[in-house]
């Protein structure tokens, strides 16, 4: 048994899951197998949503292995990274005995999944220290190996503080863990940092796993289309627990089309603007009276702590703009998240927070 297994729940190591009628490997002509219609709907002018999908489809497996610099057996595709959080904490965590690690201020569904698992959360919480948010990770360690922790969640560029945890701290803890807890590092805003993926350190870890997603930099969150990088003895465990069809054919077309040779490089393009925004945008906001802290994230937003929070939320409300108010997660009672827009969405947020200074 491949050792990554023995962190997977003993009940479903060999769990065979639902048998679709696309997993079954026969040939054929004429597919009767399926309940399908045998016409397509006259709104699918494109003939593309009659069948069930491929529950993993080939082409789209094979263009993000590509993508990440990694072999499609260790991809799991599902619906947006969401879909491979939930899954992992089902298929790791026994309920009501093992546990998952977050570090908070950080993305609320690692908390969520634990939570409808019936699996314990252990939080430790990050350090916020003179320039940046930072992990922990001695802390991380320890807490993991005292209490039953199933899986780590890393998320790095972190959502919503942005800093990045260096490769060889993320390699460091998942190496202390190894044959105890599955590390998940959730690089959902990698392409917008200066530090590389971790991907490529998946085949020599097993017990590392990476999130990506085209949701963010690839601008199709609306295909809900993440995955899974990991171990492919843990991927095959997934993808058997995973439901029956969970890439729409649609978003799989969709996925395909973003991933080819120009759209990739529109894409890079798109990222080098988010990044020249961001720098111009905190330093600006830096500079704004009211603005306490912003700090140097390196995703696709900022985070930036103000003298009245609430006030500057209700001024870019009132001019229309909405950004995420941060003021109910801990360590943050000040703070709010201000995505990248264009740099003319960019220049009306500072506008706007200017004139509500002026005014106060
Ligand atoms: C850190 C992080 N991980 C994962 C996700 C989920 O992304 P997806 O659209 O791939 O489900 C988000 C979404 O905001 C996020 O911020």
């Amino acid at each position: 048994m491949s050792p990554i297994l023995q962190l997977v729940r003993e009940d479903l190591r060999d769990f065979a899951g639902y048998s679709s009628a696309r997993s079954t490997k026969v040939s054929g002509e004429i597919w009767l197998n399926a309940n399908e219609s045998p016409w397509p709907s006259d709104a699918d002018t494109q003939a593309i949503a009659r069948r069930y999908p491929d529950p993993q489809p080939a082409q789209l497996r094979s263009a993000l292995a590509d993508l990440y610099r990694v072999v499609p057996e260790q991809i799991l595709i599902g619906r947006g990274s969401d879909e491979a959080i939930d899954l992992l904490v089902r298929v790791l965590c026994v309920p009501a005995r093992d546990a998952v690690l977050v570090t908070p201020p950080v993305f609320g569904m690692y908390a969520v999944c634990a939570r409808l698992q019936g699996a314990r959360l252990v939080e430790v919480p990050l350090l916020d220290d003179a320039t940046d948010f930072r992990v922990d990770l001695d802390e991380v360690s320890r807490r993991a190996l005292a209490e039953h922790v199933k899986i780590v969640f890393l998320c790095s560029p972190g959502n919503p503080a942005g800093g990045v945890i260096p490769a060889e701290d993320v390699l460091a803890v998942a190496q202390r863990l190894d044959g105890r807890a599955l590390v998940v590092v959730d690089e959902a805003y990698v392409e917008f940092a200066a530090a590389p993926s971790l991907a490529d350190k998946v085949a020599s870890q097993n017990n590392l796993a990476v999130l990506r997603t085209l949701s963010k930099a690839h601008a199709l969150a609306a295909a809900r289309i993440g995955c899974v990088i990991a171990n492919p003895a843990l991927i095959d465990v997934l993808r058997r627990c995973q439901a029956p069809y969970p890439v729409p054919a649609p978003c799989t077309e969709v996925a395909l089309r973003a991933l080819t040779p120009g759209a990739l490089a529109a894409t890079r393009e798109r990222i080098a603007i988010v990044k020249a925004e961001r720098e111009s945008l905190r330093r600006k906001l830096a500079a704004c009276a009211g603005v306490r802290r912003v700090y140097p994230a390196q995703g696709n937003f900022l985070l930036a702590r103000f003298d009245d929070a609430s006030a500057a939320y209700s001024a870019l409300l009132a001019h229309g703009v909405v950004v995420r108010d941060q003021r109910g997660s801990p360590q943050l009672d000040d703070a709010l998240r201000i995505s990248l827009g264009t740099p003319a969405q960019n220049a009306r947020v500072l506008a706007t927070l200017d004139a509500a200074e002026k005014v106060s």
